[in-house]
């Protein structure tokens, strides 16, 4: 685990911006049922999810890149800057335009934020806070000043549209922020963040082949072993546990208690595995932000849409602590608290 924001540099940063992009095509509940063997309510029961949106195959407009492209502008937008105020361009995606090049850079020439150094970065539902973790320590330690981070995913893409127990979680979507430097002593601020990985237990989640230890065939295409493959019961029990614990661990570094927190940030992977957090930390929903009924598990998307939709409709105001918390495929686990 990483450790907490030391307060002993010059700098500190602060997410001055934030946007959002979603492809136009919505899902319904009742549409997947036409083609696979499940209900609305089923799905609703077991995950909170009522629809989610999906890119259209090969439209040019809602690729990864461009729905991270809609985002990264209104994000800049929001915080005052152009594209070519960008020092660096981290791109949270297990879903790429392309595995070579990086999404970052196709994003980078959409933008043209000539200055900036791009890259991807892949922890799956966790990306976006292991790239705003990054964009926190590349600005305290004085080397950049803006830094685009970016969560999006077309896991469409990547799914199995004939096994229910993963195709009816998924959609696609994309956030953004804009980090900034800001002096240490700021009030508005990123005041910790804790990450960590668990490599032993890759195999509850991912995509067996596709990458060099299983090149596409002809075979693993026909075994589906190109698409994402879950043990959904045994990610579940893990996915309560630690989020409770790294929402704690963030909450106890900073001498904080839970009611202190204004707006707590989950993944939004299935309202059961929220429910179950809240509960254990003793947390009320009330202040528990939700956008999965409406787009599902849009893995790295998933925090910064909720994070930007909150702060354009005024429930995120200067001053509130926010904590966000993650989980996903690696697994990968962790939180960040910060002050609006
Ligand atoms: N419709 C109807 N029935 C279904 C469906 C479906 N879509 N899917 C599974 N079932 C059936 C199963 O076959 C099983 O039937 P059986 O009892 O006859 O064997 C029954 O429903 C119960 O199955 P469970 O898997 O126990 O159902 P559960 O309540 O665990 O819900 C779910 C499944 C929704 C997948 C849940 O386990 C979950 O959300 N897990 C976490 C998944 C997750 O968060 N993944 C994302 C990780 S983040 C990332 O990095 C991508």
């Amino acid at each position: 685990m990483t450790p907490s924001n030391s307060p002993t540099t010059l700098f500190a940063s602060r997410i001055s911006g934030t946007g959002s992009a979603f492809p136009e095509g919505r899902l319904t509940n009742q549409e997947l049922a036409v083609r696979v063997d499940t209900s609305d309510e089923w799905i609703r029961e077991r995950t909170g999810i009522s629809e989610r949106r999906i890119a259209k195959p090969g439209d040019p407009n809602e690729f990864n890149s461009s729905l991270g492209y809609r985002a990264a502008l209104k994000a800049l937008e929001m915080a005052g800057k152009r594209p070519e105020d960008i020092d660096q361009i981290l791109y949270a995606t297990c879903s790429p335009d392309t595995l070579v090049p990086s999404t970052a850079c196709w994003l980078q020439a959409k933008l043209g934020a000539k200055r900036a150094w791009a890259v991807d970065i892949n922890a799956a539902c966790s990306g976006f806070l292991y790239g705003l973790s990054m964009a926190d320590t590349f600005v305290r330690a004085g080397q950049s000043k803006t830094i685009l981070v970016v969560g999006a995913e077309v896991l469409s893409s990547f799914v199995n549209w004939e096994d229910r127990t993963s195709c009816i979680l998924f959609g696609d979507a994309a956030g953004a922020a804009i980090v900034e430097r800001t002096s240490s002593d700021s009030p508005q601020r990123i005041l910790s963040s804790h990450l960590h990985s668990d490599g032993t237990l890759t195999d509850l989640l991912g995509m067996p082949a596709g990458g060099s230890r299983s090149p596409v065939t002809a075979d693993t295409i026909a075994l589906k072993q190109n698409f994402l493959q879950m043990k959904g019961r045994e990610v579940f029990k893990v996915a309560v546990k630690t989020l409770a614990d790294f929402a704690q661990t963030a909450i106890e570094t900073n001498g904080f208690k839970a009611e202190d927190i204004d707006w707590f940030i989950p993944h939004q992977a299935n309202l059961r595995i929220i429910e179950a957090v809240a509960n254990r930390l003793d947390f009320p929903m009330e202040k528990v932000l939700l956008n999965v009924e409406r787009y599902g598990n849009t893995s790295a998307a998933t925090v910064p849409t909720m994070l930007d939709e909150a702060v354009r409709d005024g429930r995120i105001k200067p001053g509130h602590l926010v904590l966000l918390d993650v989980f996903g495929a690696g697994l990968t686990y962790g939180s960040i608290l910060m002050r609006w």
